[in-house]
């Protein structure tokens, strides 16, 4: 089993566009999907379901209207189905900078937060305002940050912590910390709907030996059925992180030479004698 499921929803407009209906539709439709999905996660056991809902992007890209519909969503989403998060053991977090969303979805974004937080079930996490290069460039910020209060704090210059070696402690563990997403594991798992085969700046340094599962399916037709397929398709996967398969039999050493494989190319390459056709046939 995955121990994180992260998923790009993608769609909406599209969805609504085929049924000749305004793209805010799409989006409120998408949003039924989210609570579907939420819930399998949850009865299934998955630890951790992320879920790219707005990207930065979208942000600055789409139109306010658009933009304030999808806040108004967010807000009536969360209002609305807090009470089946605790039914469901689902607990609410939140990645992004989220600072720059309206002053009063941020207060929901903390309550539905806060009316979660006991949950020990799946947790939930929304990508909101989120980009993974933004998300890079903040956990620089805060490592910087933490070495300029080191200084301070021991008295010294940030010159004479280089000095005695404090970058020797800086590795993939101490970014992996100070991104949006620490404590939690990494995604096992992508998923994409619509089709579209990009990562669109999601979770760029946490999704390194991620799986990817790309559908056809508009999000909003997407439903706890088709989680439960991926999962099963992950399940068939063999996932070795840059080594070889456990099971492998093949041994450096019986390798076929290197020689006797050029021979080989060089006779599959070779022009074949054109096959001459009887009169007959
Ligand atoms: C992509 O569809 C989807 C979004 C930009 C927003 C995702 C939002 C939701 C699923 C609903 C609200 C979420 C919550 C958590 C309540 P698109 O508009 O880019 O589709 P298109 O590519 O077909 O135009």
């Amino acid at each position: 089993m995955p121990r994180h499921i992260a998923i790009i929803m993608d769609g909406n407009g599209r969805w609504a566009g085929k049924r000749a209906l305004k793209r805010f539709l799409g989006h409120q439709q998408g949003a039924e999907s989210v609570q579907y999905v939420v819930e399998t996660a949850s009865r299934i056991g998955l630890p951790y379901l992320t879920l790219y809902a707005f990207s930065l992007e979208n942000n600055l890209r789409r139109p306010k209207s658009e933009v304030s519909f999808l806040m108004k969503l967010l807000k009536n989403y969360l209002v609305g189905n807090v009470k089946r998060m605790n039914d469901n053991n689902v607990r609410m977090n939140y990645i992004g900078r989220t600072r720059e969303l309206p002053t009063e979805v941020q207060e929901t974004m903390q309550w539905a937060m806060e009316s979660t937080a006991k949950n020990t079930g799946t947790t939930l996490t929304l990508a909101l305002n989120y980009g993974a290069r933004t998300e890079i460039v903040d956990a620089f910020r805060r490592i910087l940050q933490g070495l300029a209060d080191e200084a301070h704090r021991r008295g010294c210059s940030v010159d004479d912590l280089l000095g005695a070696g404090e970058l020797d402690g800086l590795d993939e563990d101490t970014i992996s910390a100070a991104l949006y997403t620490a404590g939690m594991p990494d995604p096992d798992l992508i998923i994409r709907t619509s089709g579209e085969q990009r990562i669109s700046n999601f979770l760029l340094w946490q999704i390194a030996y991620a799986e990817i599962f790309v559908t056809d399916r508009l999000w909003p037709d997407f439903r706890g059925i088709h989680l439960l397929e991926a999962i099963v398709d992950y399940q068939r996967r063999e996932r070795r992180f840059g080594g070889l398969n456990e099971n492998s039999d093949e041994k450096i050493d019986t390798l076929q030479p290197i020689s006797e494989l050029e021979t080989a190319i060089a006779t599959e390459l070779e022009p074949q004698e054109p096959v001459r056709r009887s009169r007959a046939s």
